[in-house]
């Protein structure tokens, strides 16, 4: 077994085998199909008391919601309204009305390029992002600078994966509109110094969102420390149900927005020739049906994370990811991207020397081991790496020193295959 680096972390108990027995998928595995998932950064398992809550749900309390003049439709209501309290204690945000229940963290930040983006960008203008930033925000603040004629601005991140508040500072100007940046980067599982970079731009007034979708599993978040403006994660990452995210905007810009989308729940009233009266946000942004289920069990996995203790979180994790550190190290050809023990996230990202990230994606598989391999959806940010991909490790509450042992001997015997040998330069994912 790889030994654990740091005297401080060697003793410590990590959650891991503690924990796991919460999650029926890693427990009740059909015979013969072994699994050490590794591939939390892309969707992480959900705990029974998340899955009851779903169920649950479905079973005593469904309802539409705000539309029902009946006993379950207003617990129904209560209920989804409790979940949003949930959400805004867990991100200390000051109001409730600055939560907004969205698909996922692409559909928040498609929301605030369509509606924010729209009102607050124009020709000449400027939007500042980040060198490591995930497709889903740069694509939507690429997309509106084309449509309305605005600059998008790079700033890069160093060899070593990190981004420099001066460089940051020094690309925000008096055309800088607004800056879109990631807490932690799903690649390499830097931190952003977010706190620092919403300073740099608040000084010229230039409101900054944060995708959140890697940072909400792993530490606790406090959008005003963080001073960031618009806040958003998917539940899914963070153990809760696919298809339900938030969206957090400070009040006064959020009340700003005009509606996404149009439809059931955004108005106040219709008339067939007048003009349409909104309600305020958070329902003028949640048009249609919401994912009410999904929206209480997300708040079942946010209540599940703040019991395990963000100690602990934080704790496994830095044990998770020396450890893994470590054990790639020790792979003949392997070589780790980024820093990852700098301020561990759950993330480990390596390349093999001439073995493609997909043959050892393959390879590991057939060792019973889920990673990601690939340009994990930030194209251009791996391209800075000069690879064609990286095999990507990303930790969840229930992996543990032994699984990454397991991974450690599996590596050792990775060879070229197919990818290597016919499509040495192509990727997709
Ligand atoms: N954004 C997810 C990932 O990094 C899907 O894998």
């Amino acid at each position: 077994m790889v030994e654990v680096v740091g005297t401080s972390l060697g003793n410590r108990a990590i959650l891991g085998e503690t924990v796991r027995a919460d999650f029926p998928i890693l427990v009740d595995r059909p015979a013969g199909e072994p699994l050490v998932y590794l591939d939390n950064a892309a969707t992480a398992q959900k705990p029974q008391r998340v899955l009851d809550a779903l169920v649950d749900h479905y079973r005593r309390d469904n309802a539409n919601v705000g539309r029902g003049y009946y006993r379950l439709s207003h617990r129904a209501t209560d209920v989804y309204e409790q979940a949003r309290a949930t959400v805004q204690s867990a991100l200390n945000a000051e109001h409730l009305d600055e939560i907004v229940f969205v698909p996922g963290t692409t559909a928040a930040l498609n929301l605030l390029a369509d509606t924010f983006g729209r009102a607050v960008v124009g020709q000449g203008d400027q939007v500042v992002v980040t060198g490591m930033e995930h497709n889903s925000n740069l694509l939507p603040w690429r997309r509106l600078c084309a449509v309305v004629g605005a600059d998008l601005v790079t700033v890069p991140a160093g060899p070593d994966g990190r981004l420099g508040v001066a460089d940051f500072a020094a690309a925000l100007g008096p055309r800088t509109r607004l800056a879109a940046v990631t807490h932690v980067s799903n690649v390499l599982g830097t931190v952003n110094p977010v706190r620092e970079l919403t300073a740099a731009a608040h000084r010229l007034d230039v409101p900054v969102v944060v995708d959140g979708a890697q940072a909400v599993p792993h530490r606790p978040v406090d959008v005003r420390d963080l001073g960031a403006d618009f806040y958003c994660f998917s539940g899914h990452k963070a153990y809760g149900p696919l298809g339900i995210g938030v969206l957090y905007g400070r009040r006064d810009l959020l009340h700003e927005l005009p509606p996404y989308q149009v439809g059931g729940g955004t108005v106040k009233g219709v008339s067939a020739t007048g003009p349409v009266a909104y309600v305020p946000a958070p329902a003028r942004l949640e048009a249609g049906t919401p994912h009410v289920a999904g929206a209480v069990a997300l708040a079942a996995a946010l209540d599940y994370l703040a019991g395990l203790g963000w100690d602990d979180i934080r704790a496994h994790d830095e044990v998770l990811v020396r450890t893994a550190v470590e054990a790639v190290a020790d792979v003949p050809g392997a070589r780790v991207i980024g820093d990852p023990a700098a301020d561990p996230s759950g993330i480990v990202s390596f390349v093999l020397d001439g073995i493609h990230p997909y043959d050892v994606g393959g390879h590991l598989d057939a060792h019973g081991v889920a990673v990601r391999s690939g340009v994990h959806c930030a194209n251009t940010f791996v391209d800075t790496f000069d690879v064609v991909g990286t095999v990507r490790l990303s930790f969840g509450v229930y992996n543990t020193v032994e699984e990454i042992d397991l991974v450690h001997r599996a590596l050792r015997t990775a060879r070229p295959g197919l990818w290597t040998r016919e499509h040495p330069t192509k990727r997709f994912l």
